[in-house]
């Protein structure tokens, strides 16, 4: 095992609070505690510094579809790197790696999505879409269509363009962000509107409260619609029936710009190569990352349809890309990783036997005293937690996510905390009895939660 030194861990620990400014952390909290240093990975496990075995339920950041220590890319990131560690795609130029995964990409994607271009995370594929859409108006004879929509509990990265897309105010009041020009439709959160007894009508006030939007603001200056097909980051919110198919109709009528941020969904989260097939969206373009090399390396792509990338090729020079684009070891990551998906049917497995099994573990909470509300579609779930005193106690405050999540790591799982709630997103490879110790370490953790 792993274990470090008490030494070595305290001193590692030092190191760590003077230097590191860590994503997404309260500082002071992280320094009072300590921090905790993951040292090794294996299947659906993790293992600390102090020697202690974790389950990742929430696969990394939702993005270690295949699990840790997956031979074939490590190896073929290995052979890469022995062979071309680097170069780039501009001026002409790529690698085969980079070549191949854009021939994989546009034979996953759905039907008229046959373009790709990489970048090195989520937040960057997004960011490219947001540039090749400007391009494209502009190129087309409608540069006035620079509006961006997207909705409320929305996360779409950290950039300033992605952060003026993300719907969560912690994420851009200390910024002063969104930019201007960036706007925010309601999201079908039926439960944080207190609408859960009925999430279709909700959904269809969401609809309706968008169509107005759009009017208020000219649906001829709307360039596009970023949505997230199940929001993860906000609270793992899944559509009600209907709703995401009236959202893309609604942006076809008015040739506002249809973006599915797939950067949690693709690459069989939900028993789907992508989410966009599950609800048959036709989006405009597609945006991945985390799962498509399984965390293993930083990629990113943006995935077109050929009708825009049409216009692009033909419009001269496209000054758009990063140092990295179509990095070659990263490339090579990704192919291996799809390999394994594909070898091992990791999305049909999904679909018919572990997304199943998770769903009914996870539904079998919804009637316990401490749960207000449970939701999820294949592999991804969230707990809505309640306080003694029931729903109505809950205030901006409570924060029964992040003090469940606590417990539960000390029952030997690691899940997401978020505002009042707890989400999970196992790795596709985990077994029914991985699934089971996840739903059991949960139970305890419910059971602890109003001590
Ligand atoms: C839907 C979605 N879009 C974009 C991002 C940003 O990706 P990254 O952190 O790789 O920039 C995330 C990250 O969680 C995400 O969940």
């Amino acid at each position: 095992m792993p274990v470090i030194s008490p030494a070595l861990r305290d001193t590692l620990e030092d190191l760590d609070r003077r230097h590191h400014l860590h994503p997404f952390t309260t500082h002071n909290e992280l320094h009072a505690q300590g921090t905790h240093i993951i040292t090794r990975g294996e299947g659906c496990w993790l293992w600390d510094a102090q020697g202690r075995k974790l389950f990742d339920g929430l696969a990394g950041l939702w993005c270690v579809n295949v699990g840790y220590s997956c031979a074939e890319i490590t190896d073929a990131v290995h052979e890469q790197m022995r062979r071309l560690p680097y170069y780039c795609s501009f001026f002409n130029t790529t690698t085969e790696p980079a070549i191949r995964l854009a021939d994989k990409l546009a034979s996953l994607a759905p039907r008229g999505l046959g373009h790709v271009m990489f970048s090195n995370s989520g937040s960057e594929a997004n960011e490219t879409a947001l540039k090749l859409i400007r391009a494209y108006h502009k190129l087309r004879g409608q540069p006035q269509r620079t509006k961006i929509l997207s909705r409320e509990f929305a996360y779409h990265g950290v950039t300033l363009a992605a952060t003026s897309m993300t719907g969560l105010p912690g994420c851009t009041k200390p910024f002063d962000l969104p930019l201007p020009g960036f706007i925010h439709a309601p999201a079908p959160n039926a439960y944080a509107a207190h609408r859960e007894s009925d999430p279709v009508a909700y959904g269809q006030w969401c609809i309706e409260e968008t169509a107005r939007i759009i009017d208020r603001e000219g649906p001829d200056t709307i360039a596009a619609f970023f949505v997230e097909p199940i929001q993860g980051a906000g609270g793992v919110i899944v559509p009600p029936e209907g709703y995401l198919g009236k959202l893309r109709a609604l942006c076809r009528q008015h040739g506002i710009l249809f973006v599915a941020d797939e950067v949690i969904t693709a690459f069989g989260r939900l028993g789907e190569w992508f989410a966009s097939e599950l609800w048959a969206l036709e989006p405009d373009f597609i945006n991945v990352a985390k799962g498509l090399t399984s965390g293993y390396l930083p990629l990113g792509a943006t995935i077109v349809s050929d009708e825009i990338a049409d216009v692009l090729i033909h419009s001269g020079y496209l000054a758009h890309g990063y140092t990295y684009s179509g990095h070659p070891t990263t490339c090579a990551a990704a192919l291996a990783n799809l390999h394994v998906i594909e070898r091992d049917r990791l999305v049909e497995h999904t679909r018919d036997d572990l997304g199943p099994y998770f769903q009914a573990k996870l539904r079998a909470f919804a009637s316990h005293p401490a749960v207000g509300e449970v939701r999820g579609h294949g592999l991804i779930g969230a707990i809505e937690l309640l306080p003694r005193e029931g729903k109505a106690a809950l205030t901006p405050t409570t924060m029964l996510g992040g003090k469940a999540a606590k417990l539960a790591r000390e029952e030997g799982v690691i899940v997401r905390g978020i505002r009042d709630l707890i989400a999970m997103s196992p790795p596709l490879i985990a077994t029914h009895e991985e699934i089971d110790f996840l739903f059991a370490a949960v139970e305890k953790t419910l059971a602890r939660l109003w001590d």
